[in-house]
């Protein structure tokens, strides 16, 4: 064994004791939920669409008011003349939010709304949002930041992290895109080849670039300190809060602090963008979940998925709107968050090992990632 498979596996044991697991006042299930057409008309229902927004539910027991909010993320805009299709699937999205009864008290944008970084697709993005009249909150993407270090999705979006709380939930948004190792200026790149390389998913050059930070684990830390250690904390970062698939940066590299801070914490959930696909884990009392894209779903890591995430059926590469669907998904826990993935192809969960994963990998065959293996 390797000496980072020995580290994975100590940390593993040291943050998730044996038989610990989130508490279960707070309880999930999944509801896919195929789209009624009131918005689109019958034949929308019938034309196999693309997973776009998941909506939480939260409702407490004690004394907390149950609400919704929306999230949307990693919509991978391009300037309108070069693609039209993850326009269309934006503007899907956000038609559907905004139609939502009860409606949702505000949506959570979860990163990568541009592809390239570009101003032209960020101002896009805002304009496709704007129809939205419910509270918006951001955190970015690494496809928003890295051409002009973040300046122009700061300015239009607001800075991370930010923390509101909201009916009995502290709800926390942390940036986990903006710490790359500087790769750029001794090899002279131009902001846009800069961007060109943190856009690719293996980050050839851009390496470990997903962290919180030491300035965003004490952010972290101070918002929580605060609050009781059995209420609710939902997290909201790009990338997930723990080691999934490094070389995709399906991490932060600082994940163990990350989890020292919240391990006190009876009642933290993670949601997540930057996968683009189904996920679920639990490390300690922490839940993270992964949300889907509006754009394409990324394969699962070949290294294997977290052994808690029932996988989603491959995709036809084909079809572009493939790759989603609605089912009942339910959780080991009690059921008082619900969570929905928002899809429109109907089997969306693999039933058969071969069946698994989202890419046009054939050969794919999902394992338990290293950490969960025995
Ligand atoms: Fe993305
Ligand atoms: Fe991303």
């Amino acid at each position: 064994m390797s000496d980072l498979e020995s580290l994975r596996r100590e940390m593993d044991r040291t943050l998730r004791p044996a038989g610990e697991r989130p508490d279960g006042s707070t309880m999930m299930t999944r509801r896919v939920f195929l789209h009624k057409s009131a918005i689109y008309g019958a034949s929308a229902a019938a034309c196999g669409l693309f997973p776009c927004i998941s909506t939480i539910e939260m409702a407490f027991a004690q004394g907390g008011a149950a609400f919704t909010f929306a999230w949307l993320s990693d919509t991978h805009l391009y300037p309108k003349e070069l693609n039209s299709r993850f326009v269309e699937k934006t503007v899907r999205a956000v038609k559907e939010i905004q139609a939502m009864s009860p409606p949702a008290d505000f949506l959570i944008f979860g990163g990568d709304l541009a592809q390239l970084g570009d101003p032209v697709e960020l101002r896009l993005g805002a304009e496709l949002l704007s129809t939205l009249a419910i509270k918006k909150v951001f955190i970015p993407g690494e496809h928003d930041w890295y051409l002009d270090m973040g300046a122009t999705y700061s300015k239009m979006f607001g800075e991370s992290p930010w923390t509101f709380d909201h009916k009995g939930v502290r709800f926390i948004g942390l940036d986990t895109v903006s710490r790359a190792r500087d790769f750029w200026t001794s090899r002279k790149m131009s902001d846009k080849e800069r961007m060109g390389h943190m856009a690719t998913l293996d980050g050839t050059l851009g390496g470990d670039w997903a962290a919180v930070g030491s300035d965003g684990l004490k952010y972290l830390n101070s918002k929580l300190s605060d609050w009781p250690k059995d209420k609710p904390v939902v997290i909201f970062t790009h990338n997930p809060l723990y080691e999934y698939y490094p070389p995709w940066n399906f991490w932060v590299r600082d994940w163990k602090q990350v989890h020292e801070i919240v391990r006190p914490y009876g009642n933290v959930t993670n949601i997540h963008g930057h996968t683009h696909q189904v996920l679920y884990n639990e490390i300690g009392k922490m839940r993270s979940i992964g949300m889907l894209a509006t754009s394409w779903p990324w394969p699962y890591a070949p290294t294997g998925v977290p052994k808690l995430t029932r996988p989603m059926v491959r995709a036809d590469p084909g079809d572009h709107f493939d790759g989603v669907g609605w089912a009942a998904h339910t959780m080991t826990s009690a059921a008082r968050v619900n969570y929905e993935y928002k899809m429109w192809r109907k089997d969306i969960f693999a039933t058969a090992r071969d069946d698994s994963g989202t890419g046009d990998n054939r050969n794919q065959v999902l394992t338990p990632r290293i950490a969960d293996r025995p």
